[in-house]
């Protein structure tokens, strides 16, 4: 197997409503592992698109009196436009109505069906519209989606059905052998006891909905929603494709190195998903990233209830990167959190402007002035660089621990600190008197700040990449994707010269500063 490459998913998105903040924060999570991985001189594969077909669609295109095809054409765009916006670096968006995904699909059905695996039945029983699944209640309960709280359908059915019971044991052996499998581990207990509890045979086909792809030599049934759905992440990298160098580029991608997804889905992506893969006979994704879901008043923000802040809006009113940075950092990945505008500003302007943006620019500024335009090395540290010099190394080993483990929140918080540090040793040096002194303990200030800034902005890269160009850019370097960038970092030797210029404007605008200029 491959080791030098990444391969991450989103899940694809309903296209019955535009992205909101919750979806964004899926896809920056995405965005951001990739980077981290190109940054560390691996071949990335970023995966993310739309999921298009099935009754939830098919109702709200007539809901509009348009065709299908025609109302998911015409909000594809709309995730386009925001994922551009946000800077996210995806390889392929797949649609779940593009023909190679569609010849996937049927590929994979085909083998299950070779295998033995699919018989039809009657299936009696409620839906879920919104979720696209069939649920089951218990005896009394009210008729209300136990993930949604939405309505249920009632339907009877003859369809294809998956032998996913006979995947039970498989399953909870899997488990066991890669306990590593699903991030947070509190997840994997959930769905482990959720297996232990019996798997049933699922529906794979409906009869009654026409927006899908046909099920192979049975035109009277369409295929299920996510038995679809699920097979992008195999059919975007060549599944299915009779094209040779297509499945070349399956062999080398698969299996997926990181899916990531909410709560909501994880049975699907934990259970169905590694069921499917089984009977087809292929590897199983290394590891699912579990998240938690943005709150707006205490409610999972969705465009039907209404409580959605807008990402458009939000990156004209604060700044993209801004925003990729919050979402990293506010929310502790695997938890729910709350969407706060005040607590963003006070990211904005306290870790961003004052704690990063200050530290650059008062130490170029300081620099400049002093005619220091070349920073060079000095001959030798004195002991608080030295000390620093360990911070330094050691802030990189945190952060890319917690990177590898998917810890964003704890990554940067902990980044900060030594923010913090690389400010108060700035402080405490004084150069500004250094300087007027003539000491050459100033060039040794200014070139250890330097240094420290060129580990941070490299290792923030991935979440703030304008931002860190710039900031490098500043220090007269760029960053370079063609090498393990991590290597240098872990060797940490302070032997750079910085050419230093002046910025023109600041890196992070205070939101108050940014409104009072309006
Ligand atoms: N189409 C299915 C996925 C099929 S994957 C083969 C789907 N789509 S979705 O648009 O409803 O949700 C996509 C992702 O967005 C899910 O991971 C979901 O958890 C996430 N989020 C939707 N609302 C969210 C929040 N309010 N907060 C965080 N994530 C949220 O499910």
């Amino acid at each position: 197997m491959n080791k030098n490459k990444f391969y991450v998913t989103t899940p694809l998105y309903y296209v019955n409503s535009k992205p909101h903040l919750g979806t964004l924060y899926t896809t920056v999570l995405a965005d951001v592992s990739s980077r981290w991985y190109k940054l560390l001189g691996k071949k990335v594969f970023f995966l993310t698109g739309s999921d298009e077909h099935g009754q939830k669609i098919e109702g709200k295109a007539k809901e509009l009196k348009l065709a299908p095809k025609e109302f998911v054409d015409s909000m594809v765009p709309h995730f386009k436009d925001v994922w551009k916006r946000y800077e996210i670096s995806y390889d392929r968006f797949i649609r779940t109505t593009d023909e190679d995904h569609e010849d996937g699909v049927i590929a994979l059905i085909k083998k299950l069906q070779d295998q033995g695996d699919i018989y039809k039945s009657t299936y009696t029983g409620l839906y879920c519209v919104s979720c696209e699944t069939f649920v089951s209640l218990e005896k009394d309960a009210e008729k209300a989606c136990p993930s949604c709280k939405r309505g249920l359908k009632e339907i009877s059915e003859e369809n294809y059905f998956f032998r996913l019971s006979v995947y039970e044991g498989k399953l909870l052996e899997f488990y066991e052998k890669n306990p590593d499998f699903i991030v947070p581990k509190q997840r994997l207990n959930e769905v482990v006891s959720f297996v232990k509890s019996g798997l049933q045979d699922f529906s794979i086909s409906r009869k009654s909905v026409e927006w899908g792809i046909s099920f192979p030599e049975d035109p009277t049934q369409t295929i299920y929603v996510w038995a679809d759905a699920l097979t992008n992440y195999i059919s975007a990298i060549g599944y299915g494709s009779k094209d040779a160098k297509k499945q070349e580029g399956f062999n080398f991608w698969w299996p997926a190195d990181l899916q990531i997804m909410g709560k909501d889905i994880l049975r699907f992506h934990a259970i169905y998903w590694p069921a499917f893969l089984m009977a087809a006979e292929l590897h199983l994704p290394k590891k699912l990233l579990v998240h938690g879901f943005i709150l707006l008043d205490d409610e999972k923000m969705s465009k039907s209830r209404g409580n959605v802040a807008e990402p458009l809006e939000l990156a004209k009113e604060y700044g993209e990167e801004e925003i990729r940075y919050y979402l990293l950092r506010h929310f502790s990945v695997g938890q729910d959190g709350h969407f706060e505008i005040e607590d963003l500003e006070n990211h904005i302007a306290g870790d961003l402007a004052n704690n990063l943006g200050n530290l650059l620019s008062r130490t170029i500024i300081l620099a400049v002035n002093n005619k220091l335009d070349e920073v060079k090395p000095p001959a030798a540290f004195e002991p608080a660089s030295l000390v620093l010099h360990s911070k330094c190394e050691e802030a990189f080993r945190n952060y890319w621990d917690d990177m590898s483990h998917c810890q964003y929140h704890i990554a940067l918080s902990n980044l900060w600190n030594f923010i913090s540090e690389v400010n108060v040793y700035f402080n405490n040096q004084k150069p500004w008197e250094l300087a007027k002194e003539g000491s050459e303990f100033f060039v040794e200030t200014i070139s250890a700040t330097c240094h420290c800034l060129y580990t941070i902005a490299t290792l923030l890269w991935p979440v703030m990449p304008k931002k860190m160009e710039r900031l490098l850019k500043h220090l007269g370097y760029s960053i370079d994707l063609s090498k393990d960038n991590s290597e240098e970092l872990r060797k940490n030797v302070w032997n750079k010269t910085f050419k230093l210029t002046k910025p023109e404007e600041p890196l992070f605008v205070r939101p108050n500063d940014k409104k009072i200029k309006k």
